[in-house]
């Protein structure tokens, strides 16, 4: 610190010095002086005030009594050091006579003479313990928020997963896990009425006349059996076993079950396979069930006759292998196309809607495509499906 020559005239020195002791005792800072040997040599208004003493009870005591034993040891002599230096200023506990303490800012310097010798050092300090209060109190509140914060947070996770879990449950149920549960309940004493009725039907004479009853219920049993088939399919997970098949054997099969319901509509078949076309890598069970949907859908809009095609074809180009099924019934309109795949949309008065859903799923986890093309209006009316397998 630099020493300042006092410039001021002999006769204007005592006005300058009671200036300087006004100045001292109004400052809103504690103010204290100490002699080298730190203790202490003068102390303002504030100071007094601040730690709770009258003036007498300080001057000539050691600088410490007004510092708190919980300070980091050594913390008076490093402040000592530094002052002698470029000065000292941080925070340190204070403590007032009635014991209390409390932390300051504390600004200290030495003190020089004309000569640059020290001779005394100045303290200035300021009670900052209601900005920490008030620091505290807004830490506290920080924290109390982030805690709010986090709790809302984990709340509203909770809860979107609750959510999400009631969506996934009602979207299984209502689309197929309580149905295919339901069906399955049915299916049991379905077929124990089933085989019942055979066997009653059997002890009747061939033109028994409750014959026709039997008939009609059987009927009704074999489509119950369907629906129950075709709701357990697809609310349950389907497993694949996946093996080389035939596609040409399998599709025969198929079109020699249904032969009966082809005459009976009038319905010839054209069968077209194409000689090229290796086994395929399929579940035969599930892919079974795919041709007899389509074939099965196909027989429904040619109940006044037509003509069903099912051709095979190899396209080399995509290592694919296509299988069309065509007919020449009514074909589907423009409106029907875009739902033809979503569960339950049928047009039928005992339909499910749950075939092309269920065939849809299927090819789809062969990694496969199925599509439809369709004509409503004009002579060459009627609709194929086309199935493209990885060959
Ligand atoms: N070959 C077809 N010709 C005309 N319409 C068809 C054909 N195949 C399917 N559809 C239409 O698609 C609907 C859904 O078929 P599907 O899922 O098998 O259910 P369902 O046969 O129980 O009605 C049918 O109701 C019908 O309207
Ligand atoms: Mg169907």
């Amino acid at each position: 610190m630099d020493t300042v020559q006092d410039v001021r005239p002999e006769s204007e020195r005592e006005d300058y010095v009671r200036l300087f002791i006004s100045a001292f005792h109004s400052s809103p800072n504690a103010i204290c002086i100490t002699s080298i040997n730190n203790n202490i040599v003068a102390i303002n208004k504030a100071g007094l005030k601040m730690f709770g003493y009258n003036e007498m009870e300080l001057i000539g005591k050691d600088v410490t009594i007004l510092q708190s034993k919980n300070n980091l040891p050594g913390l008076n002599e490093e402040i000592t050091n530094s002052a002698l230096k470029d000065g000292w200023e941080g925070e340190l506990l204070n403590v007032r006579k009635n014991s209390e303490e409390f932390p300051v800012h504390l600004a200290k310097s030495a003190v020089k003479n004309d000569r640059g010798q020290v001779i005394a050092f100045i303290g200035i300090s300021r009670d900052v313990s209601d900005e920490r209060k008030m620091e505290a109190e807004l830490r506290k509140a920080k924290e109390d928020s982030d805690n709010l914060l986090s709790a809302l947070d984990k709340a509203y996770r909770n809860l979107k997963e609750t959510q999400d879990e009631l969506i996934r449950r009602e979207r299984a149920l209502a689309g197929g896990e309580l149905s295919a549960h339901i069906a399955h309940e049915i299916r049991n004493p379905l077929s124990i009425i089933g085989m019942s009725i055979q066997y009653l039907e059997s002890k009747f004479e061939p033109n028994d006349p409750r014959r026709e009853f039997t008939d009609a219920i059987i009927k009704k049993v074999d489509r119950l059996d369907n629906i129950t088939k075709e709701l357990i399919t697809f609310g349950r997970p389907l497993k694949f076993r996946m093996k080389r098949h035939n596609l040409k054997r399998l599709l025969s099969r198929i079109l020699s079950l249904i032969k009966p319901r082809c005459k009976a509509q009038k319905i010839t078949v054209v069968k077209d396979y194409c000689d090229e076309l290796q086994d395929v890598l399929i579940d035969d069970g599930h892919m079974e069930e795919v041709f007899t949907n389509i074939i099965t859908n196909a027989l429904d809009v040619m109940s006044k006759g037509g003509k069903l095609t099912v051709r095979t074809e190899l396209d080399e180009a995509q290592k694919k292998a296509v299988v069309r099924i065509s007919n020449t019934g009514h074909g589907i309109p423009k409106k029907d196309m875009p739902n033809l795949f979503k569960p339950f949309f049928t047009t039928k008065k005992q339909g499910t809607g749950l075939g092309l859903a269920i065939s849809h799923r299927i090819v789809t986890e062969h990694k496969g495509t199925i599509l439809v093309e369709s004509k409503a209006r004009g002579r060459d009316k009627g609709t194929t499906f086309i199935i493209r397998l990885p060959a």
